[in-house]
């Protein structure tokens, strides 16, 4: 056979190829003609191997119902991040080498699309995008597994997602803050932290926000235990809870100072906290890049790639902002590990730079959402204290004296952030880094300090430096359902079984207000 010959043969085999790919297509749930991205396995260091864009294909396998064991199988489980109108991630860690694919419809039980077999190394994140799906709709999926070489495959339990919300739609998403998984007996407990899952898991939240401290590695940096590995092991055991709701909500993170993920700690090698602690993150729970559907940090950071520390997206008829300070802040912005925390400091230093004021004013003021919610670990990245702070150093445009310098301070800036927030809109902030739950309000602005999700002693951290609102103590978490007709914020407490009296109760809303569309 000549070279033409071939040419002309290759040219109908593809031809027929795709007639059949697209009669199947059309035969079936449009979900079929969605696409699916694979991001190669990651194997460490900065992610390698570019992503492979595919058609979707139709199942090869049936449902074959969740595996006894499929948890043996995987360090950390599926767990949902960067929800779009069209995509999501899928974040696994296997135990084992795998071969490993997801199924999903828009169905229970039925699924119309798979997406194509990868590898995966054991101990290494793949991250999984599936891309092509139908804005505001609900979808359901399992991830299907088997060793390499064993015929059949295996399937871990049926999970759902939603892509992002149309406006005058109704959903609820949640908030926790400064889990502190290192910090037992003082504010955590393991089987608190469960039962705060489980209590979220109930209320199938749209996706879910950490405000940091969640990560902590200043007891790895104090005792000379850093390394990638050590940092990658305080992510994973992060995934045993967040992991836990993770499968069917979204995890999006807010940095917090005991991350260390901050600037000061860069030192022009890969070897450092930061990098460290933004590599593992990254692997673990990839957060939201620039990408036209979200915005946000366009600058990356040496050995670590995009930091996706600050980010924005809309959901229904609410904008989400996250904001940071501590990839921002060339110094120190609340302590260094190991050293003395009464360390002097310049306040108006801490600072979120340029550019992402920039992007924050450009995202507040043009989007025309009724509800704009702010998330941050704290208003001024540390210190004590909501609204107190609010007015203050690049939050509010004064000293401590009382005197106005922002103008000498943040040249080129047209107002300090609460004034900005106030000018367009702003519904609520949500802080962290306190321990415990205050409810304030500001010039129109709610501030609301978000509760621990395991503090086994209940206990109500800081609350001295509140001086006004209604300050509640720990754990649980904070559901807000957003309707057209307002935004509902609810305390959801926990209690372990034994804490439980006659009138405090596991699950039980202790404390809700709503707030009002713009
Ligand atoms: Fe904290
Ligand atoms: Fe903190």
């Amino acid at each position: 056979m000549n070279e033409k010959k071939i040419f002309i043969l290759f040219c109908c085999i593809l031809v027929v190829g795709t007639v059949f790919l697209a009669g199947c297509s059309q035969k079936e749930d449009r979900d079929l003609q969605a696409t699916t991205t694979i991001t190669t396995p990651f194997t460490g260091g900065s992610p390698s191997g570019g992503p492979i864009t595919q058609s979707c294909i139709a199942p090869t396998m049936g449902n074959t119902g969740e595996t006894p064991d499929f948890g043996s199988h995987f360090t950390a489980t599926g767990l949902l991040t960067r929800p779009t109108s069209s995509s999501i991630i899928v974040s696994m860690v296997p135990k084992v080498p795998l071969e490993v694919c997801l199924l999903y419809g828009r169905l229970p039980g039925n699924y119309t699309c798979q997406t194509p077999a990868v590898p995966a190394t054991a101990g290494s994140a793949l991250n999984i995008t599936i891309t092509g799906l139908l804005p505001d709709t609900e979808y359901y999926y399992r991830v299907f597994y088997r060793e390499p070489g064993i015929p059949g495959y295996q399937s871990g339990a049926e999970h759902t997602f939603h892509t992002q919300r149309s406006s005058g739609s109704t959903f609820t998403f949640g908030i926790q803050a400064d889990s502190h998984p290192e910090r037992e007996k003082q504010m955590f407990n393991s089987a608190l932290y469960d039962q705060t899952m489980d209590n979220v898991a109930k209320d199938q939240p749209d996706f879910y926000l950490s405000l940091g401290d969640d990560f902590s590695i200043d007891n790895l940096i104090e005792k000379d235990q850093l390394s990638q590995a050590s940092v990658d092991a305080v992510y994973l055991n992060q995934r045993n809870y967040l992991g836990l709701i993770g499968s069917d909500s979204p995890i999006f993170l807010v940095n917090g100072n005991h991350e260390e993920g901050a600037r000061y700690m860069l030192d022009g090698t890969p070897d450092n906290p930061a990098v460290y602690a933004g590599t593992s993150r990254m692997k673990f729970f990839p957060q939201p890049v620039p990408d036209g559907f979200y915005t946000g940090d366009p600058d990356p950071v040496e050995y670590v790639g995009l930091p996706r520390d600050y980010y924005a997206w809309t959901w229904g008829d609410a904008l989400f902002v996250v904001i940071d300070p501590y990839w921002h802040t060339p110094g120190i912005v609340d302590h260094v590990p190991g050293e003395d925390t009464t360390i002097k400091r310049d306040p108006w230093a801490t600072t979120l730079g340029d550019a992402q004021y920039q992007w924050f004013k450009k995202t507040i003021e043009e989007s025309d959402a009724p509800y704009k919610f702010v998330f941050a670990h704290h208003v001024q990245g540390t210190g004590r204290g909501g609204i107190e702070n609010a007015g203050l150093y690049e939050w509010g445009g004064n000293s401590q004296n009382g005197g106005w310098e922002f103008d000498t301070k943040r040249p080129g800036w047209e107002f300090p952030l609460h004034q900005l927030m106030v000018e367009n809109g702003v519904t609520a902030v949500f802080q962290g880094h306190d321990h415990l739950f205050v409810r304030q309000e500001l010039d129109g602005v709610t501030y609301q300090e978000v509760p621990l999700p395991a503090d086994p002693n209940y206990s109500m951290f800081n609350a001295n430096a509140y001086r006004s609102g209604t300050e509640l103590p720990n754990s649980g978490y904070i559901r807000v359902t957003v309707s057209p007709r307002n935004a509902t914020v609810d305390y959801v407490k926990s209690y372990l079984p034994g804490k439980e009296t006659a009138s405090e109760k596991n699950g039980k809303v202790v404390y809700s207000y709503t707030l009002a569309p713009r």
